[in-house]
């Protein structure tokens, strides 16, 4: 199982974290990984100047925007999902 965090903080909400999420959501659903990734939303993650921050496992990325949401999801989620 692996965390999946989404900054639902206003300053990455306003550039779109909600939509993010919602990718997230309807991507884990498509690919059947509900028992694979754990997705929530986050509290600010004191990124704010660093674009949409999410947290993956223990990594954590910026900048991310909702156009490049299921790009990032295949390269860095999915991957991490099925060896868990
Ligand atoms: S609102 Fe997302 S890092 Fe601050």
């Amino acid at each position: 199982m692996v965390t999946v965090l989404v900054c639902l903080g206003s300053s990455c909400y306003v550039r779109g974290s909600e939509q993010i999420a919602a990718t997230f959501e309807q991507l884990i659903e498509k690919e059947g990984l509900q028992n694979q990734v754990d997705l929530r939303g986050s509290l600010c993650m004191e990124h704010c100047a660093m674009g949409v921050s999410v947290r993956v496992g223990e990594r954590v990325y910026h900048q991310l925007s909702p156009e490049g949401a299921d790009k990032f999801f295949y390269n860095e989620i999915v991957p991490l999902a099925r060896e868990s």
